[in-house]
């Protein structure tokens, strides 16, 4: 599994400890950044990863700001990418399941740790059900 994340200053906190913990996991990492606590745009970063995803160089993505927001909306504006900002762990296995997203993006401000690794746990590891998913995927 290869996996790009990056993250404005906001949710570099969260992004540190998770992209540790991916290592435990023994995922493979690109970290487009930022890796300074100074004041960045969150767009730089969401973009460079949903271009990665798009190309298929990573197999998907997981994001970071302060809500999650703003940084997904810049990563949906790359052709194929569907990001999807989930503050816990129903609607993020559903998102894979039903709608096939291929980033996952995360409020350091909303979401402590733990939630966040239980988040992304669930969004991994759910697979796309295809069919009428599909069809409607098809549709935008
Ligand atoms: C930065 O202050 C903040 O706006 C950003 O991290 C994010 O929450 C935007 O959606």
């Amino acid at each position: 599994m290869k996996i790009a994340i990056g993250s404005d200053h906001v949710g570099l906190v969260l992004k540190e400890p998770i992209k540790k913990w991916f290592y435990e996991l023994g995922y493979e990492i690109i970290d487009v950044g930022t890796n300074k606590l100074e004041r960045t745009d969150y767009p730089l970063f969401g973009k460079e990863v949903a271009k990665l995803v798009a190309n298929k160089e990573v197999d998907l993505g997981v994001i970071f700001c302060g809500t999650g927001v703003g940084i997904s909306l810049a990563a949906n504006k790359i052709k194929g990418i569907r990001a999807v900002v989930c503050s816990e762990p129903y609607s993020a296995k559903l998102s894979k399941e039903h709608n096939n997203t291929n980033i996952l993006s995360l409020g350091s401000r909303v979401i402590g740790l733990e939630l966040a690794k239980m988040i992304i746990n669930e969004w991994i590891n759910a697979n796309f059900e295809g069919g009428r998913h599909q069809k409607r995927i098809d549709m935008y």
